[in-house]
């Protein structure tokens, strides 16, 4: 059924709107077909049925009933192993080798949502949630229906910067909240840039003592006028709140893949430790945006010692498979004038060729970070730039400036999350006329031209083309102040960003999935979060 279709199913069917469920929600399943016969009706003390021994399990049938309870005020009893009075029954066992993969059966029996794993499950349970509609109801009719579905993309990304501005462990959970209601499974956490360092190293207390700390802000693009107010005093994340929000994550079936920025973007580490720098410093905790030509010494023995110690604390803090070390707009500047940086060049033999010296110097850094990640077993990534020197071998690239340093990438067999700028970045405007818009760092990136992303360039081979993993929204803070603001940039645009992530192109429609926006958009509402309707504009 397409959106229209589903009014009109809903005006001819007996019941009332408010409590009918409809099934074109985003992202889009891949398969929904509609089967013959009466709704099944759900009514309060009905069960969830689970399967017995399974915690996973237990906690999705805890999931969809605070869902339906929030949305229409009716509460179903999580069950395990059996019930007479089963509503739901989720269950594991589908055929299918992709572990996200779920079907959704409504017939005359029930609701029965099984997944190929327990997370295949919980994207069910979503799927069933976004259908169900947020109204209060004594019944819920649910047409009789088949979908099968799974996600394109492995890898499902959503960034959040809470370096430049702080975000609260509450905010954190809220915004995997919206990964979670829209299929979203890796959580890039950027925890560290030049105006703050926000992650807790035991080794290194003065990096959050001090170096989450700036003196004072920019007021607007870097006017060179300042608020004169401190900001970042003890906003950091701990490493047991760390802990925490992993954990939360994850019983969202979301990874966390948290972000270290080297060898640029390290002022607020450098204020602290100004032997790391070329210059010797002194230096401070960054007070404007953009990039700075102050970066890591590449020369120094002490920076590799230092990038060791916080990775090891990471690694042990963040069991993601994945770890990201940055690597974006790293200036040369100081190293072509460090003695320290040039003789460690001639140490290594890099002679200008395809790549500077300095280039080279970056992907030495870069690779010894990944030497270190690998021999703890993980893996890392970086920003495209960790192409210029030379790619680290095993690295996976961001692609961010476009899909140029994500083709080079897939060309070279490493894999590849696409999130160019001209699709992904959600710091942008999101209306043409932004007189009325929140400051935001410029740009313009609508709803409609995020839906357009298509992250699988045409120019790679079929081969080359499996190396794109995924596909990422980011949204960076430089001018994001506040939660109600954050919420006003990612949505909807994230819903957007959602389906192209998992929805097949062949299934994708921009005018269709406007039509499905207000049923999301309603979901938003009950949930509490600040969302632009910019998306309906002339
Ligand atoms: C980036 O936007 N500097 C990755
Ligand atoms: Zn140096």
């Amino acid at each position: 059924m397409t959106a229209a279709a589903c009014l009109v199913a809903v005006a001819l069917s007996a019941q009332s709107d408010e409590g009918t469920v409809c099934y074109n929600v985003i992202p889009a399943p891949q398969a929904v077909a509609p089967v013959q016969g009466a709704t099944f009706d759900v009514r309060a003390g009905m069960a969830v049925v689970y399967p017995k021994g399974n915690e996973k399990m237990r906690r999705n049938a805890e999931f969809l009933t605070a869902y339906l309870k929030e949305q229409s005020g009716i509460e179903l009893v999580p069950v395990k192993g059996k019930s007479a009075q089963a509503a739901v029954t989720l269950s594991l066992g589908l055929d299918n080798p992709n572990p996200d993969a779920y079907m959704i059966s409504v017939n005359g029996d029930g609701i029965v949502i099984q997944g190929a794993s327990e997370s295949g499950v919980f994207y069910g349970i979503q799927t069933l949630r976004k259908a169900v509609p947020v109204a209060a109801t004594g019944t819920i009719y649910f047409p009789r229906v088949l979908i099968a579905d799974q996600p394109r993309f492995a890898y499902r990304g959503g960034m959040l910067d809470t370096s430049r501005h702080f975000f609260s462990v509450d905010f954190v959970k809220k915004y995997i909240d919206l990964l979670a209601l829209h299929h979203i499974n890796n959580f890039h956490w950027h925890l560290t840039d030049d105006q703050g360092w926000r992650f807790e190293v035991k080794a290194y207390p003065e990096l959050t003592a001090k170096g989450a700390k700036r003196t004072e802000t920019v007021i607007g693009r870097n006017t060179r006028k300042f608020d004169g107010t401190p900001y970042g005093e003890g906003c950091y994340f701990t490493q047991e709140q760390c802990k925490e929000i992993v954990a939360y994550a994850a019983e969202r079936y979301i990874n966390v893949v948290p972000e270290i920025d080297m060898p640029g973007h390290m002022l607020a580490a450098l204020s602290v430790f100004p032997h790391l720098g070329c210059t010797g410093g002194p230096y401070e905790v960054g007070r404007q945006w953009g990039v700075f030509d102050d970066v890591l010494c590449a020369g120094n023995p002490a920076t590799l010692e230092f990038i060791r110690t916080v990775l090891g604390e990471l690694i042990k803090v963040f069991p993601s498979h994945y770890i990201h070390v940055g690597g974006d707009e790293c200036p040369k500047v100081r190293w072509k004038a460090c003695a320290k940086c040039q003789a460690k060049a001639q140490e290594l033999g890099f002679v200008a060729g395809e790549h500077s010296v300095e280039d080279q110097l970056q992907s030495y850094v870069i690779r010894e970070a990944e030497k270190f990640l690998n021999a703890n077993g993980r893996d890392m990534i970086g920003w495209d730039e960790t192409l210029e020197g030379g790619l680290a071998p095993n690295a996976t690239v961001m692609s961010w400036r476009g899909f140029s340093g994500g083709v080079e990438a897939a060309r070279q067999h490493h894999s590849v999350i696409m999130t160019p700028t001209s699709h992904c970045y959600f710091d942008y405007y999101q209306a043409w006329n932004t007189e009325n818009e929140p400051l935001a760092i410029g740009g313009y990136l609508p709803v409609g031209k995020v839906y357009e992303l298509e992250p699988v360039p045409s120019s790679l081979t079929d081969k080359e083309k499996e190396y794109i993993i995924g596909a990422q929204c980011n949204l960076w803070t430089e001018y994001i102040t506040s939660p109600s603001q954050a919420e006003y940039m990612l949505l909807p645009r994230m819903a957007a960003i959602s389906e192209v992530q998992w929805t097949q192109p062949d299934r994708k429609n921009y005018e269709d999935f406007r039509a499905r926006m207000p049923r999301l958009m309603k979901l938003y509402e009950r949930l509490g979060y600040n969302y632009s309707r910019h998306i309906f504009d002339k």
